[in-house]
């Protein structure tokens, strides 16, 4: 009974066109991953809209569908940023909501853009993009902070700290050359993510479901479009890894172990014990009834939330280990794990 209430409920797809009976509601919404990956919509529209300008130019279809294309794409953009784009849990991911918006905006010709390519390709390249895109931005993050370090580390190059081991006062030291240390372990942080960037700097557009396609795209000229230093040598790889993902959140894991280190020192320095910083006003949180208290929450929750990213490196890890080549639905799970890192 409720089975058939549910079937009633169901949904016909973009593929299901050789299926008889539509997608039950309840599989439908377990497998949508639109309601995260919509944050994907604007390097979808990018990489769709070079493969579009490969297409034409390479004669694969014709120079108007392409044209009708890129100004279909171009009015998605347009309307997502707006607010006024209609996400539904039907179209089960970004890709195919974009697909199936510009084939109601332009027509037949909108079909014509998944020529050459399959979602597993597509998924592969735009999250490739925005590790690139939102990578960097962690790391001019990460400058920001090692440049306040080495200002502060400048102006108490003759502040006396007590250096410990084992928490125990064992040499003195200066408070400048104890920033300084926290600020090199930084710049490493900042070497290990330029190189996961690096290594997902490739492009997987054009390997298609796993083996590839018979038209002749020109994969370069997609690479170049988007800013790809380099296209995959192997389209089965290129669809099937994520191993670019488990270093990246390798890369946010050993910075956040990093800031977590320094955020415990500053929880154990500005204790009463120790006293050794007072924590701004501005960054610490009191209490009504124990006016004594100064508590350092961004310390301790910046402490915390490596926890988090420990979680997700993890989970990418034990999402990879299982999966037959190639793609797997299982690499759905990539997203949120590598948003959240981020
Ligand atoms: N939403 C999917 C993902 O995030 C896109 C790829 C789907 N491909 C497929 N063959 N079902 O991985």
């Amino acid at each position: 009974m409720q089975v058939a209430e549910r079937k009633n409920k169901g949904s016909r797809q973009l593929w299901s066109a050789r299926f008889s009976e539509p997608v039950d509601e309840l599989m439908m919404r377990f497998g949508a991953s639109i309601g995260f990956d919509r944050r994907l919509a604007a390097h979808d529209l990018r990489a769709s809209a070079a493969h579009a300008r490969m297409l034409g130019k390479t004669g694969i279809i014709s120079r108007r569908d392409a044209n009708a294309i890129l100004r279909g794409l171009k009015q998605i953009g347009e309307q997502i940023e707006a607010g006024r784009f209609r996400w539904k849990i039907a179209d089960e991911d970004v890709h195919t909501a974009i697909e199936r918006r510009l084939i109601e905006l332009i027509g037949d010709a909108g079909g014509r853009l998944h020529t050459a390519r399959s979602r597993n390709d597509q998924v592969a390249t735009d999250i490739r993009l925005w590790l690139k895109e939102d990578g960097a931005i962690l790391r001019r993050e990460l400058a920001l902070l090692r440049r306040a370090l080495i200002s502060q580390a400048r102006r108490h190059v003759k502040t006396i700290m007590p250096g410990m081991t084992h928490l125990q006062v064992a040499q003195p030291t200066t408070f400048g050359h104890h920033l300084h240390a926290h600020e090199r372990a930084f710049a490493r942080d900042s070497g290990r993510l330029a190189d996961a960037i690096k290594r997902a700097d490739v492009l997987p557009l054009g390997s298609a479901a796993l083996a590839g396609t018979a038209f002749a795209i020109d994969r370069k000229m997609v690479a170049r479009e988007l800013g790809f230093a380099a296209v995959s040598e192997n389209t089965t790889d290129a669809v099937a890894s994520r191993d670019f993902a488990i270093e990246f959140a390798g890369a946010c894991l050993n910075l956040m172990v990093n800031l977590s280190r320094l955020c415990e020192e500053i929880v154990i320095w500005s204790s009463q014990g120790f006293g050794l910083v007072t924590v701004a006003d501005a960054y610490c949180t009191g209490s009504s009834i124990m006016p004594q208290k100064r508590n350092p929450d961004a310390a301790e929750l910046i402490r915390g939330k490596s926890g988090r990213v420990a979680g997700h490196l993890a989970a990418l890890a034990m999402m990879s280990k299982g999966q037959p080549l190639a793609y797997n639905k299982d690499n759905q799970e990539d997203k949120e794990a590598l948003f959240d890192c981020l």
